[in-house]
């Protein structure tokens, strides 16, 4: 079976950035630490009052296309996951192929193009798209274009507003791809949820701490549901498991989850049997409570061994350094962790091509999937080409006064002009509805 998956990958992050500990923790009266330590993040990106998710979307598109010396005639299909779209009816990807048109000689008549919609898991979804579509032999030799792309803002005062971040992961899907292979086997845990929602409104409605248990519990399912059809999973196997990062604090608790998990069946666990005694096992429990009772005293023991810490510092850490200084990207967030997960491998010189990654995706409302992929022997090149150190650094950083106006700004609060705090350069911006995604 001719391989299919991620044949390559760009990132564009919004060009400003809100610094936690030196500016939104003094502002809020907290510590530091609360978003450094606890959060686990040093930083937000976000959008610049000319950026939006079609400008971004485009430009990490564009920059892709460039990448890679594609045409639009190359692309059959363009998938755009995002949850804050404007329009109900016209997909985001019409209006990046629109702004990617101006640039090109060729328009994108021949490509299928569509919006995904199931909050954060959104741009796992479209990815499972575009490998059906090639696998089932509809893609004429094109490749797809997927396309995550969001502001995940929060209200001013919302408990989620430190979590914030905005940008765009482009993601080129082919037959025989230079990053990742993408395996047949996905695991599934799907409930209709309320935990986040956002019914026609600029900002969510969260109830933040319910979502965390939400996250772990879908999680949790699609993990016994992988293992149903993949087999038990050894941890061993597996490099890394990027999973979706609404903020590092968030992947420590699935992490640990995720780790009990996969030593369920295997030798580990009679190997820390006499240090922190065996995983209770549903059957040997009448009661539900004395259960859950159990199974907590478990982790918080597994959280406290050596073997635990070494396997999260080898096998989770690596996923978070891009989240740790952009933020919730929403449906670019666990491709972020993939893709901080693959630049940690190149900048230690690993030799990862043939590994496993088990990727860890979630939306609120709520879904979790569990997919595995192997790392192909293209990896270096397509990693190694990302600017997105560069891009991070160009940032300007908010002064809190700066901040807020431009998040008024983007709650389409206020109808002054705040101006921009950064010059575009050769880059999609925009410019007024009717004139969106013009190239500055
Ligand atoms: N030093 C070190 N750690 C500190 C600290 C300090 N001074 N102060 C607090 N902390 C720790 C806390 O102990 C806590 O850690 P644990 O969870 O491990 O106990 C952590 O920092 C966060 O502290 P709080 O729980 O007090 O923080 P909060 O109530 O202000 O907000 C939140 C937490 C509810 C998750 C909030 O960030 C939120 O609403 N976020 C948006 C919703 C979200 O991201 N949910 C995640 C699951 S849903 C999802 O994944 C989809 C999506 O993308 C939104």
């Amino acid at each position: 079976m001719t391989a299919v998956g991620i044949d390559a990958i760009e990132i564009w992050t919004g060009n400003l950035k809100l610094d936690l500990p030196g500016t939104f923790a003094p502002e809020k009266g907290e510590d530091p630490e609360k978003y450094t330590k606890g959060l686990g993040l040093n930083a937000s990106s976000f959008p610049d009052s000319y950026e939006d998710i079609v400008t971004m979307g485009a430009n990490a598109a564009h920059r892709l296309m460039e990448r890679k010396g594609l045409e639009p005639d190359d692309i059959g299909r363009i998938d755009v996951a995002t949850e804050s779209a404007f329009d109900n009816s016209k997909p985001v990807s019409t209006y990046i192929a629109g702004c990617l048109e101006e640039v090109y000689d060729d328009d994108f008549h021949h490509a299928n193009k569509g919006e995904r919609k199931f909050a954060c898991i959104a741009g796992t979804q479209s990815l499972d798209d575009a490998y059906n579509w090639i696998r089932a032999g509809r893609n004429r030799g094109r490749s797809a274009l997927v396309i995550a792309t969001d502001t995940a803002l929060y209200a001013r005062g919302d408990a989620g507003e430190a979590t914030q971040g905005a940008g765009a992961v482009a993601m080129l899907i082919s037959e025989e791809p230079a990053l990742v292979e993408l395996s047949t086997e996905q695991g599934y845990g799907s409930a209709d949820e309320t935990d986040f929602l956002k019914p026609n409104q600029q900002f969510p409605s969260v109830d933040g701490k319910r979502s965390v248990q939400v996250y772990l519990a879908r999680m949790r399912e699609a993990l016994e549901d992988y293992e149903s059809v993949a087999g038990d999973v050894h941890p061993d196997d597996i490099s890394y498991i990027p999973f979706h990062t609404p903020f590092p604090g968030m992947v420590r608790k699935a992490g640990l989850l995720g780790y009990r998990h996969i030593t369920r069946d295997t030798s580990i666990e009679d190997d820390l049997a006499d240090e922190i005694g065996r995983q209770p096992r549903k059957e040997a429990f009448d009661d539900e409570d004395a259960f859950r009772d159990a199974v907590r005293e478990y982790m918080n023991a597994l959280k406290e061994t050596d073997r635990y810490h070494e396997w999260y510092a080898e096998t989770i850490e690596p996923t978070l350094s891009l989240s740790r200084e952009v933020g919730n990207w929403y449906t670019g967030s666990v491709h972020l962790a993939r893709t901080s997960a693959l630049k940690t491998a190149l900048e230690e010189d690993r030799d990862l091509a043939g590994e496993i990654l088990l990727v860890g995706s979630y939306g609120s409302g709520a879904q979790a999937e569990i997919h595995a992929e192997t790392v192909a022997d293209g990896w270096r090149e397509e990693i190694g080409s990302l600017n997105v150190d560069q891009q991070l650094a160009a940032r300007y950083d908010l002064s809190w006064a700066d901040y807020e106006k431009v998040h008024d700004a983007h709650n389409h609060d206020v109808d002054d002009d705040v101006g921009e705090f950064t010059t575009p350069e050769n880059e999609f911006v925009f410019d007024g509805w009717g004139r969106m995604g013009e190239r500055k």
